[in-house]
């Protein structure tokens, strides 16, 4: 692809997380001046899953990077869900910890709701909590899915004004799809939730001012579904034959009629983990400031 036919602007995701990871630097560091005490963030990784493994360390690295305490918890693939279920209430009590995130998906015999759900739901910082997930639908949010969140600030990073513009969500995974979706119906977009059943698919897209593409298809998008000046949101992260990493938007096709488009890699990815620092740091203020608080009260 020669520079002369790209037409879209490259939304930089490494810079916006490093944005955002810098404000949630600065969060802690007043948490840390005013209580004497650090945000910590659980990782719990379950199996040898070696994309799991991956992100594991990347969200280590950067709660080192914001200055959050990383505990990182690493159980076999054959770890029962009474054990797994044990360690989640030892990381509920812990006063250290003030997020917990059970990296998905779990080996085959684990129940995944079961194990969600056994996460306090003041230290669910993947925001995936049927507590946290009503509480998004009902307009009135506490700790929010981190790559929906992420992606609204892409889409804001643009300059571009989402109220009453056409949004398409293709995918419609609880950790993705559903929740982006309802953000974009919060910043008042009309949104259509698009899946592998729906009809005309392609017709959908290009009608669409906003396209977030979460389906785990390298390329399933196809550029010439894209509106000319359409802001595209690529969730993808496919492997290719030859160990490259891709998108579920053929980006090449996109860029030449998008405004914005984002790469993968370098697009949804780091803000991801930006985002899970901010929750992080979001869920320890209501922990620790609450338990100040109550403490000053009497309670
Ligand atoms: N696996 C893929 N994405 C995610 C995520 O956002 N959170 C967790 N816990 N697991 C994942």
């Amino acid at each position: 692809m020669s520079d002369y036919e790209l037409r879209a602007s490259i939304i930089d995701g490494k810079a916006l997380a490093r944005t955002h990871r810098g404000m949630a630097a600065k969060r802690a560091a007043d948490l840390q001046a005013e209580y004497g005490k650090r945000p910590g963030l659980a990782v719990v990784l379950v199996g040898d899953d070696p994309a799991s493994r991956v992100y594991v360390r990347s969200k280590a690295r950067a709660c080192e990077n914001v200055g959050l305490a990383s505990f990182q918890h690493t159980l076999p693939a054959d770890t029962t869900e009474a054990e797994l279920l044990e360690l989640i209430a030892d990381l509920n009590a812990s006063e250290d910890v003030h997020g917990i995130l059970v990296q998905l998906p779990l080996p085959d015999g684990l129940n995944e709701a079961a194990v969600i759900e056994s996460i306090s739901p003041q230290k669910d910082v993947d925001g995936f909590h049927p507590y946290n997930m009503g509480r998004l639908v009902a307009g009135s949010p506490v700790l929010v899915p981190c790559t929906p969140l992420g992606i609204i600030e892409l889409i804001k990073s643009t300059g571009i004004n989402i109220e009453g513009k056409d949004a398409v969500v293709v995918g419609r995974s609880n950790i993705v799809g559903k929740p982006a979706a309802i953000l974009l119906l919060q910043q008042n977009a009309t949104v259509s939730i698009c899946h592998s059943r729906t009809a005309r698919l392609h017709e959908k897209v290009r009608a669409a001012d906003i396209v977030v593409a979460s389906v785990g298809k390298a390329g399933f998008v196809r550029g010439d579904w894209i509106k000319e000046g359409a802001v595209v949101i690529d969730v993808g992260i496919n492997r290719t034959e030859d160990n490259r990493l891709t998108g579920d938007v053929d980006f090449e096709g996109a860029a030449k009629r998008a405004a914005f488009i984002t790469p993968v890699p370098g697009g949804v990815g780091p803000m991801t983990i930006a985002m899970l620092m901010c929750n992080t740091v979001r869920a320890a203020e209501r922990i620790i400031r609450g338990t100040a608080e109550n403490a000053g009260a009497g309670v």
